[in-house]
């Protein structure tokens, strides 16, 4: 990815309504263009404090990718592209993710237009778990297995030996092989560490988990980036893969209000309360799937709840 484009638009018009938060800005876009055959409603895009560079609201996760599954991942790839979609969160310790993401961005020839993330694992204090694989081999590692020689954020590790690595990142920084440099959790007990390593170090980016049924990082987290101006990435926006995913005995009615504000499913209602957040740029909702990335994508189009709608929401699924 080049270090000018700006994935919000080609032709650009940033519309101003009341009813969206005050970060979030609607914009038109020759990918959500293309998304126009389904949906003839404009790309949500979010600006990365530290760059300005836009990126829409949407994008994926991928610790469920194989290698095996390529041709499937693949086509799920190109489709979100399409859509509008072009982050991609994966990691070194993400088994077989890398390699799965580098080749199939290699077979396809887009690594140009996806905006990808990746986690540096451990270190020093890590090295047994991680044996020869962690600190800067994994970074080398990771470059090698995602075909690059650039990413575009690089993250440690669910706050691994994180005053070991910043040196690191900020020099990879500055040479040009990393474009953004953050940490991540997903774990509520960690967020005040990770309050204090945004008032420590000069963050691009946090990543962290939050949904309408774990609201924790609205008291921490999310308040200290709008605070220091740092993206906020959130994973786990459906609550995870296991007994705590949200789609598991929902037994809750979708309201007929959630139309208002362009939903037709709860993938794309948890996914609008996620972004719409004022400090959220961007959520990466877990799936190998065509038809659950292009409910996922289709949140990021049409228009935000505000802050009273979300009062709503969250009401809702409180019931
Ligand atoms: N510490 C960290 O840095 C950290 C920790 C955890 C996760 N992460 C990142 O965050 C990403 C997201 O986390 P996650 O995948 O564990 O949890 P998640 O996104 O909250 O939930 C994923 C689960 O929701 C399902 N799902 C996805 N889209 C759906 C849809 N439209 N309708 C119904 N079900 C849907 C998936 O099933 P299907 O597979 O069947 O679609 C999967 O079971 C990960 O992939 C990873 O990249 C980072």
């Amino acid at each position: 990815m080049s270090d000018t484009k700006d994935f919000s638009s080609t032709r650009r018009e940033t519309i101003k309504l009341g009813l969206l938060s005050s970060v979030a800005a609607l914009s038109t876009t020759t990918m959500s263009n293309v998304f126009a055959a389904d949906s003839p409603l404009p790309l949500i895009t979010k600006p990365i404090p530290s760059t300005g560079q836009k990126l829409p609201c949407v994008g994926i996760g991928t610790n469920s990718f194989t290698i095996a599954d390529v041709p499937n991942l693949q086509n799920v790839l190109k489709r979100m592209n399409e859509l509008g979609g072009v982050f991609v969160d994966t990691a070194s310790a993400y088994r077989e993710s890398e390699t799965a993401i580098g080749s199939a961005l290699d077979s396809l020839k887009m690594r140009d237009k996806f905006f990808v993330s990746t986690k540096i694992s451990g270190g020093e204090k890590d090295e047994k778990k991680m044996g020869d694989l962690g600190g800067v081999k994994s970074f080398e590692r990771s470059l090698e297995r995602l075909k690059t020689d650039k990413i575009d954020l690089l993250m440690v590790h669910n706050m691994l030996n994180t005053d070991g690595l910043m040196p690191k990142l900020q020099e990879w920084k500055k040479a040009g092989k990393i474009r953004h440099l953050g940490i991540t959790t997903s774990e509520n007990m960690d967020h005040g560490q990770l309050v204090s390593y945004m008032k420590k170090f000069p963050l691009d980016f946090v990543e962290v988990n939050y949904s309408i049924a774990n609201r924790e990082a609205e008291d921490t987290v999310l308040p200290a980036a709008l605070d220091k101006g740092i993206a906020v990435v959130i994973n786990l926006p459906f609550g995870g893969k296991h007994e705590e995913n949200l789609f598991l005995n929902n037994q809750r009615v979708l309201p007929s209000w959630a139309a208002d504000i362009g939903c037709s499913s709860w993938s794309e209602f948890l996914l609008k309360f996620v972004i719409s957040h004022p400090a959220v740029t961007v959520a990466i909702p877990g799936t190998t799937k065509m038809e659950h990335m292009e409910s996922n994508i289709r949140a990021a189009h049409g228009v935000l709840p505000d802050a009273a709608m979300r009062k709503r929401m969250a009401a809702a699924w409180n019931t």
